[in-house]
């Protein structure tokens, strides 16, 4: 019983420094920008809900669908506005940020999640 508890203890510790440690080979602007899409996509790109998820994206598709918000080629409610701010330099390093980021369910209190605030 005890080792289950320690195993998971292991499990969830690793799980969550994991995007810290993917975090630190980017550069301070990178994970800024990339902290303004947290708002809206969640922490490290894990969506809680009503947002696409951008942890783990490809990297070729992040460009093309950032490049189509930013042309107006691709219909947007709001990433329209987003990529409108960005540079191509910009969108190449948050598609790498992101690529690199690992899926997971987001830990936040109840209180916090999107859908008991509707
Ligand atoms: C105000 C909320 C909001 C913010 C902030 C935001 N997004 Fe979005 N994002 C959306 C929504 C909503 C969509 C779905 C398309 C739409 O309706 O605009 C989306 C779609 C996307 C997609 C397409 C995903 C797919 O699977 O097709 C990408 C890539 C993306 N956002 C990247 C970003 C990046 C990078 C940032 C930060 C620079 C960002 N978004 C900031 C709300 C947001």
């Amino acid at each position: 019983m005890n080792r289950l508890r320690i195993n998971l203890v292991l499990i969830l510790c690793c799980q969550w420094s994991l995007p810290l440690l993917a975090e630190e080979s980017f550069s301070q602007a990178t994970t800024t920008l990339a902290a303004s899409c947290a708002a809206c996509h969640g922490p490290q790109g894990n969506s809680l809900g009503g947002t696409p998820t951008l942890a783990a994206l490809n990297n070729d598709y992040f460009i093309q669908r950032m490049q189509g918000f930013r042309s107006g080629a691709i219909p947007a409610t709001v990433m329209h506005q987003h990529a409108k701010g960005l540079t191509d330099e910009e969108i190449i390093a948050l598609a790498a940020y992101f690529a690199a980021q690992p899926r997971g369910t987001p830990l936040v209190a109840p209180q916090q999640s999107f859908k008991g605030a509707q």
